[in-house]
């Protein structure tokens, strides 16, 4: 594709060769990234951060990055510190902000709402997460982080072993993460959830399409004895009609050490969009796997700035700037 200007609303825009060079720009940040460089190149630039839902990873790193390339962050988080809690459309919200910034970076509630956004833009538009429908640059980072994971163990991506668990119905990381999956070939996919919670069907069929092996459980030890990657979820309270509904789910699918241990590969990567849900009635990523050196959770996390400071630059069409704009930094650096 086309990166220059384009929106990016859906993994369903990329193929392989789209993922690769994504892929490589964001291998060219890391000395920017981890602060052992600085680069300017968007200087005098203007991010809009709309977060209308709640976010901690996607809508901080998204603002870092864009930060770390040079160019400044205007944000507004929360329906009730906007005017669309006057009753004021997507529609003219998108016209309105567009003329404010050079790329706008949305999360909102409802599927598609970012879609409609972007159709009225005049600037480009990425989903940071529409409801349960996708959220693209989460599986941009996951691939990247799986990539590196299992390069590092001896391993690709054609032929991964991968064990998705917990809700998988309502939690669009997964969704964006197998449609992006489908790009590559043999992949074994193993859904754990409650039948309830299942990963919708269209998306199981895509796969399947595609010669995958995909098998669909409810038994969590079984189904992560032979993977490269345990894909953890948590049961996104948030989509359901009451706390009590999503307590039924709470707590069903729980790793830990001990399970970890008896029934994984030594090698197995631990993987979690986060955040985990740490109150002792879900915990479905115990923190006693915190210093287990597979959990990939936090490199996961860091490898979001990476992918989305390549993402602006894509779209920015500053790649091959970047560098003429650089200099080391020359403040402490706590432990790097
Ligand atoms: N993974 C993710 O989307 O996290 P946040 O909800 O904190 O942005």
């Amino acid at each position: 594709m086309d990166f220059r200007g384009s929106h990016i609303l859906s993994v369903d825009q990329f193929d392989r060769d789209d993922i690769e060079r994504i892929f490589t720009v964001a291998d060219k940040m890391e000395p920017y990234a981890q602060r052992k460089k600085v680069t300017r190149v968007l200087d005098g630039a203007i991010l809009g951060n709309m977060f209308f839902e709640a976010s901690t990873r996607t809508r901080v790193s998204f603002g870092c990055a864009f930060n770390l390339l040079g160019g400044a962050v205007r944000e507004t988080t929360g329906f009730e510190h906007s005017a669309l809690a006057k009753g004021e459309s997507l529609y003219d919200t998108a016209r309105v902000l567009s003329g404010y910034s050079d790329v706008i970076c949305m999360r909102h509630p409802q599927s598609g709402s970012v879609a409609e956004f972007a159709s009225a833009s005049r600037v480009p538009v990425i989903n940071g997460g529409d409801g349960i429908n996708e959220h693209p640059s989460q599986a941009l980072l996951d691939l990247y982080t799986i990539r590196k994971e299992v390069v590092a163990k001896g391993r690709g991506i054609d032929g991964l072993r991968i064990a998705m668990i917990g809700d998988l119905k309502y939690g669009r990381t997964v969704h964006s993460l197998c449609k992006l999956l489908t790009l590559f070939k043999g992949v074994h996919v193993t859904l754990v959830s409650p039948a309830e919670l299942e990963m919708p069907y269209g998306l199981v069929e895509q796969m399947r399409e595609r010669d995958f092996s995909v098998t669909v459980t409810d038994k969590l030890e079984e189904s992560i004895r032979h993977v490269d990657i345990a894909y953890s979820t948590r049961i996104q309270e948030e989509r359901f009609g009451s706390k009590a509904e999503a307590d039924l789910y709470r707590g069903k699918f729980r790793l830990n050490q001990s399970i970890y241990t008896e029934n994984c590969e030594p090698n197995t990567v631990i993987m979690h969009p986060l955040p985990r849900d740490s109150r002792a009635d879900a915990n479905e990523l115990d923190s006693d796997l915190n210093e287990n050196p597979n959990l990939a959770i936090f490199r996961q996390a860091d490898n979001g700035v990476l992918v989305r400071m390549a993402l602006f630059s894509l779209i920015l069409d500053v790649v091959d700037q970047v560098d003429k704009h650089a200099r080391d930094v020359n403040w402490y650096r706590h432990g790097r």
